[in-house]
Formats: C-alpha cells, structure tokens, sequence
C-alpha cells in the first residue's frame, strides 16, 4: 500500500511516499480514504514529540474510511463509513488497524475529508471547554491560532456549547478571513491583541482564553481575562512554555487549567466514547458545522506538515488518500 513515512528525523522535508506492507494485526481494518494532519507529526518528524518512534514509521493520527473488515461483537461492521484515532502513527496510508474503541460511524452528512479533520481536535476542544473550561451560557471566549486546526476547532464549537462571542486571534489577513469562516464573532490581529480586545469588550475582557500557542503572548492573555476568568493550556505552538507570576492569579481570581486530552482519554475508560456520542448528535442534528479542511494530496504529505511547521496552514490540514 501506498503511506506517507518518515525515514529520518530531519523534519517534514524528510516524509516520503512509498510502498510499504499492509498492517497487520487485531482490530477494526480500515480501507483509509482521508488522514488529517495535525501540529504534532511536523513534532514526530523531528522527534521532538513525546512520543518518539523510531524510523521509519508511518504518519497520521487520525482517519476517515471505511471498514474492510471488524473483530466479532465490534459496534462496526465490513462497509461502515467511520472515523478512527490511531493513537498516533499510521493514519497517512491506505490502510490502517484500529483499536476497535477508537473506530466511530462518521455522519452519513459529514464527509471523509472533514471526518478526518474532525476527531482530534473537536474531541480535544470539546474536552477543553466542557470538562475543563466550564464554559457557561453567554461567554465570551477568545482562541489563539484561531485559524489552526485547534482554533478553527474552537470556533465552531464554542457557540454550540454556549458562548455568545468568540474572539480569534490571528498572526495576517488571510488567517482573519479563515477564522471569520470558521465562525469567528470577532478577529484581531495576535500583534496588539490585548487592547483590541479591551475595546472590543468595553474594558470587561473575556471569560475564557483557549491557548494552543503558549509563548510570550501568554501574559497578555492573562490580562484579557474577566475577574473569575479562565484560561485553558492546549499547546504551545509558539515554541516557548510560558511562566506564570501566580499573583496575577490571586489579584483577580483567575484560573490557569491545563488540558490534557490524551492522558484523560487514557486514564478514564469511556470517556472517547462518551465525548464522540455528544459531537457525533451535533454533527449529525446540523447544529455544528463540519470542518472546511485545506486539503492535499497523499503525495503532498510533506508539504501539508510542513505548512503547520511554517505556519501557512489554512484551518485543519487534511490528505486525501484516496479518490
Ligand atoms: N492538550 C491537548 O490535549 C492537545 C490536543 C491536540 C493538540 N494539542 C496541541 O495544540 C497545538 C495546536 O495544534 P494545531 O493542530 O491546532 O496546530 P496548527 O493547526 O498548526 O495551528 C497552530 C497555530 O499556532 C499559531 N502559531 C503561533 N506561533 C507559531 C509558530 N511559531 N509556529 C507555528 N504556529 C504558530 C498559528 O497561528 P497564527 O499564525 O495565526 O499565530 C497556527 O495557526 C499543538 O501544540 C498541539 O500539540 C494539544
């Protein structure tokens, strides 16, 4: 089968296409037709994520397809449309091996390119904003990297769950335009952000910061917030971790919650499934919008990793495997 590999850990340039041998194993096996892309396989590709497999391996996270064939008793059957977390290599080929717990029947209104752009970031974000953010009826939330695949993420999500504005933050223009289509009340611009948000806001600030990106805007963001405010760590994009002087926190009754998607996944047996039967009903009822991904082909692999790495990704990066 055709995949998307890394054969040494000299970053997205070093992906190559080739042949490799179909995956074997037990679980739900899946003729792949879209892989998404996400922030962390330009990381792999350096081995600089926390997992660090060893050359070569096969990228991708996440997969839209449909199934060849399931273990007896699975909640899938030979011909199911469904998405899949692979947990975290193997989804950029044309077939892959799921654990039967991370298999999910996509929407028959969804379609495989942005059912592949939807698991790891809707769930993470759904995470974010419920268990972690306890984000209330009319909050404003503000998301950095809004026109990323956790920002644009944020976007659609947050108004379903209940907030009345959301407020990107972007680094150009044309991320602007990408985050007004993802859903974007309002869009700033990331240099000066803080005082275009108190204007926007009549001084209040916001209720929640959704943070991918870290570095030094973290601070700023902090003083974005409201009395009783919450700020939520995803990432740290950015490159740098931030510090936090904890007064800040004191001072004004702020939250600083970290989000770890996978490590709760992992330790809280049900909670995938649980989370993807929320999304899977607003999805399905049309009350949340599916992802528009920037989709490339499979042979573009390096190009679409690359574009999250240099940062000209347009929303959730997404390859089609197949026609
Ligand atoms: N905590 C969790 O459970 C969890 C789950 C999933 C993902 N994540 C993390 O969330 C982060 C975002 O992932 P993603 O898939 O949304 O990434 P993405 O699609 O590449 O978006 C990230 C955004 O970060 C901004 N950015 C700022 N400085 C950057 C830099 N130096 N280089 C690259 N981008 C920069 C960019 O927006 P501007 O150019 O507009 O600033 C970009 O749109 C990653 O760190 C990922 O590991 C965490």
């Amino acid at each position: 089968m055709r995949a998307a590999q890394v054969t040494r850990l000299d970053g997205p340039d070093a992906i190559e296409l080739g042949e490799v041998d179909e995956p074997t194993g037990d679980g739900v096996v899946v003729d792949v037709h879209a892989a998404g892309a996400a922030f962390p396989d330009a990381l792999l590709t350096r081995g600089l994520y926390q997992y660090r497999p060893e050359p070569p391996f096969v990228l991708g996270a996440e997969i839209a397809g449909v199934v060849r064939s399931a273990p007896d008793g699975s909640h899938v059957s030979p011909g199911d449309r469904v998405v899949g977390l692979t947990m975290l290599t193997g989804g950029m080929a044309e077939v892959a091996v799921l654990a039967p717990d991370r298999v999910f029947k996509l929407p028959d209104n969804v379609s495989f390119e942005a059912g592949a752009g939807l698991l790891f970031n809707d769930l993470t974000v759904y995470f974010a904003l419920t268990t972690r953010g306890r984000l209330q009826q009319g909050e404003t939330v503000l998301v950095h990297g809004a026109a990323g695949g956790i920002g644009t993420s944020t976007l659609r999500l947050a108004p379903v769950l209940g907030a009345s504005r959301t407020i990107a933050v972007v680094s150009t223009e044309e991320k602007a335009d990408i985050a007004t289509a993802a859903g974007a009340t309002d869009v700033v611009l990331a240099d000066g952000f803080k005082d275009a948000v108190k204007e926007l806001t009549d001084g209040r600030g916001v209720d929640m910061v959704v943070d991918p990106v870290g570095g030094d805007r973290f601070t700023d963001s902090l003083r974005s917030l409201v009395a009783g405010g919450r700020l939520l760590v995803i990432g740290f994009t950015g490159g740098e971790i931030p510090t936090v002087k904890v007064n800040r926190l004191l001072l004004n009754n702020i939250d600083v919650i970290g989000v770890g998607w996978g490590a709760w996944a992992g330790s809280h047996p049900g909670a995938l499934t649980e989370q993807w039967n929320a999304l899977e009903s607003l999805l399905s009822s049309g009350k949340l919008p599916a992802p528009q991904p920037d989709v490339f082909a499979l042979e573009e692999a390096a190009a679409a990793v690359a574009s999250m790495e240099n940062r000209t990704a347009k929303g959730k990066v997404v390859l089609r495997v197949r026609d």
